[in-house]
């Protein structure tokens, strides 16, 4: 991977001056995003580096999933500059507050859809990281339960494994914990951990819950009402 190589957003008032990304995968210049009269995220600086793990709290409405939109170039500033790593060089996987998943298909079936014959040698290996997966997140004996019979924990990890699957260079997920209990959000922070360690992937993981992800290590970016109050070690909180 090459992130010298960025992509720019610029926003309209701030044209600022363009750069190289250096260390950081993204970056954010005095950002602003607005909807109408709302004011999602107001003049947000902060970068993120590659092999980082962070989380962005705030209360429902704070600004969180605009601010993983911008991140992962789903959404454009209004004003301020947003740099990314380009697509060609960094791969993000993203698991949605929706999870898009196929209702009729079966876990197994949804967890296929990552399959990619040019990141993996063949279907017998990525078989392997998906039973490994279905392991570790505790649904292996839920394979062959369709999606829509599935309850909502269940298909949170579904999203999750078939986002990791995908082998990202950076694994975004917008409330990854919302249907699933202390236990299991422990054990998927653990299993993204591992893929931290492991393989180098950086996690972007926004959660409402800043008590949970307090106790797991990683650096915490907190918004109240669209600005930054915070970005440091969860103890400092
Ligand atoms: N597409 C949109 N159109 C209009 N307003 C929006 C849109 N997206 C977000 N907003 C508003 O922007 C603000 C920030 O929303 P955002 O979804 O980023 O917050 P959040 O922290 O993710 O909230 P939640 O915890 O409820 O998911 C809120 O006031 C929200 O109503
Ligand atoms: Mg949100």
């Amino acid at each position: 991977m090459n992130f010298q190589q960025s992509q720019t957003f610029t926003g309209q008032k701030n044209t600022g001056v363009q750069g190289t990304l250096g260390n950081n995968l993204f970056k954010l210049e005095d950002v602003s995003v607005t909807f109408g009269d709302i004011r999602a995220l107001i003049n947000i600086k902060l970068s993120i580096d590659k092999g980082e793990i962070v989380f962005v709290t705030g209360a429902s409405g704070a600004g969180k999933t605009s601010l993983l939109g911008l991140l992962s170039g789903d959404l454009k500033p209004d004003s301020g500059r947003v740099s990314v790593p380009s697509p060609r060089r960094c791969f993000i996987s993203k698991v949605f507050q929706d999870l898009r998943l196929e209702n009729r298909k079966t876990c197994e079936q949804n967890l296929w859809a990552a399959y990619d014959s040019t990141i993996y040698d063949n279907k017998k290996e990525f078989k392997k990281d998906l039973e490994d997966l279905a392991g570790v997140l505790g649904f292996d004996n839920r394979l062959d339960l369709k999606i829509k019979d599935a309850n909502g924990g269940l298909k949170q990890k579904i999203a999750i494994a078939r986002a990791l699957l995908s082998k990202p260079d950076v694994f975004i997920a917008d409330e990854p914990t919302a249907s699933l209990d202390t236990g299991n959000a422990r054990r998927l922070f653990e299993v993204l951990n591992i893929y931290n360690v492991k393989k180098g992937m950086t996690v972007i993981w926004a959660s409402h819950n800043k008590e949970l992800v307090k106790n797991f290590s990683g650096r915490i970016i907190h918004l109240e009402n669209g600005k930054l109050i915070y970005t440091g070690h969860a103890c400092f909180i």
